[in-house]
């Protein structure tokens, strides 16, 4: 490995364009990667969109391009169909995106531009550009995968799941092991909608990438990785865990919320593992009932608990308000913040075990922290994710499908202080240190700067 890190490529002049999709588990790995390429000696420039604009005075190094979209307030609004949404800022952003790209190319030596792998009008528009593009996958390589096998999947009777209700628990063959149950899906979506954007994504990675950049690594997913090479036919760079990789900003930094740093004192007062760490990530919502179960179950579960209500996220309102499970008690033993500083707080000895969305970068930052999960996925890639948390790498146990108060107490006092939860805590610990020697190594990142400089 030293050998090989003394040839890695460095200090060239090519342009790299980044566009990063605006959302909070989109804009992390991009920027992350946007520092990574840039610390190899690529000069980098990020368009974005004015929605959820990242705030450039945090990245001094990196060129920052407002794309001065125009688009419906369907595609920015909290409640938008997420659908319906990503459909409609594909084919918003798309001209003023190509127009940005065209200027640059005008001043610039452009060596390849990365987008979103949602970005399927980029993706595109790139192309058409004579800009060789890649596309950023901020998903695991076993959803992409998933994606990419759709339309299989729909022939074969899978998808969609209402379809497929009667199937649920069936293994799917190709893509074990997942279960129809887990196969990505977004309550509340039009299911053609759904799988004709699943559809265009797939399509133009296949029909406009040179190459797909994941944020993901070997030790975790080599035979998903492979699948993906062999059936794009172009390289996959695996360039993950991201968070770890990037010299630049604490990933918290890359943020759209500012995060309640207070919750770290709190846990500087607890003893080591005694804490649930609690978050649903940056999108999911939940129904005011599951809400008040949980917070009923954590009640009950006589766990000390650090809790992140995000503003907005429990339909019915009421989230900025103490949850009603809450009784003096148990608010004397949880802390509930807006915002969390998650990394800090994963990294914290307090912390025991991580009750997740399993959200992508969530899942990656508690695999990284050497923190068990119990495993909450709401919709899109998160149940993808836990299923692999908790029957591919044994690192999680599930909370269950319904969310009752009774079951919600077992499962945490389960992960925080049952045998299930010392052998999670053991495997995920094994893959800390196989994510250490990744980062240690980091060949893919090499393997991807090469790859760029040649195109
Ligand atoms: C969603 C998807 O589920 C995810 O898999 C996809 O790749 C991106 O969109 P999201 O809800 O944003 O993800 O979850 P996640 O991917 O886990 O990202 C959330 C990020 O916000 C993490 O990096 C986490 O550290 C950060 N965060 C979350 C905080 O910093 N503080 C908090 O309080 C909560």
């Amino acid at each position: 490995a030293t050998q090989e890190k003394e040839e890695a490529p460095h200090a060239v002049g090519r342009r790299v364009v980044l566009f990063p999709l605006p959302f909070q588990g989109h804009l992390s790995p991009m920027l992350q990667l946007a520092e990574l390429l840039r610390a190899r000696g690529l000069p980098v420039t990020v368009l974005h969109t004015d929605f959820n604009a990242p705030d450039p005075t945090r990245h001094p190094e990196l060129a920052f391009v407002p794309i001065h979209e125009a688009l419906p307030t369907s595609a920015t609004s909290p409640d938008a169909d997420i659908v319906a949404q990503l459909l409609a800022l594909n084919s918003g952003c798309e001209a003023p995106f190509r127009e940005a790209l065209a200027s640059l190319l005008r001043r610039e030596d452009v060596a390849c531009a990365v987008v979103d792998g949602q970005w399927y009008a980029a993706l595109g528009a790139a192309s058409a550009l004579g800009v060789p593009v890649l596309a950023l996958r901020t998903d695991s390589a076993a959803t992409f995968g998933s994606l990419l096998a759709f339309p299989r999947l729909r022939d074969a009777g899978y998808v969609p799941i209402k379809v497929a209700e009667e199937r649920r628990d069936e293994l799917v063959p190709e893509l074990e092991p997942l279960r129809v149950r887990d196969l990505i899906r977004i309550d509340g979506s039009d299911v053609d909608a759904l799988c004709g954007f699943i559809s265009r994504v797939a399509d133009a990675a296949r029909a406009s990438a040179s190459g797909v950049v994941l944020n993901s690594f070997d030790a975790i997913e080599a035979p998903e990785l492979a699948r993906i090479e062999k059936e794009l036919s172009c390289p996959a760079f695996a360039v993950g865990p991201l968070h770890r990789m990037c010299p630049g900003p604490a990933p918290a930094e890359h943020g759209l919320h500012a995060p309640d740093r207070g919750c770290l004192a709190w846990l500087d007062a607890h003893p080591a593992r005694s804490v649930l760490y609690v978050s649903l990530g940056s999108v999911a919502r939940v129904d005011r009932g599951v809400f008040e179960e949980m917070a009923w179950g954590l009640a009950g579960s006589g766990v000390p608990f650090l809790w992140v209500v995000r503003p907005g996220s429990v339909r019915g309102g009421g989230a900025d308000e103490p949850p009603n499970g809450l009784d003096e008690e148990a608010r004397s033993r949880g802390k509930v913040v807006a915002w969390a500083p998650q990394l800090e707080v994963l990294a914290h000895e307090a912390v025991g075990a991580f009750w997740t969305h399993c959200g992508w970068n969530s899942t990656l930052e508690s695999v990284c922290a050497g923190v068990p999960m119990l495993a909450q996925p709401c919709f899109a890639d998160q149940t993808v994710n836990a299923r692999y948390v908790t029957h591919r790498w044994g690192v999680g146990l599930e909370v269950g499908d319904v969310i009752d108060r009774v079951r919600v107490a077992e499962r945490v006092r389960m992960v925080m202080l049952g045998e299930e939860g010392d052998r999670a805590r053991e495997k995920v610990r094994d893959l800390k240190l196989q994510a250490d020697q990744c980062v240690a190594a980091s060949l893919a990142v090499d393997n991807l700067v090469r790859y760029v400089l040649s195109l």
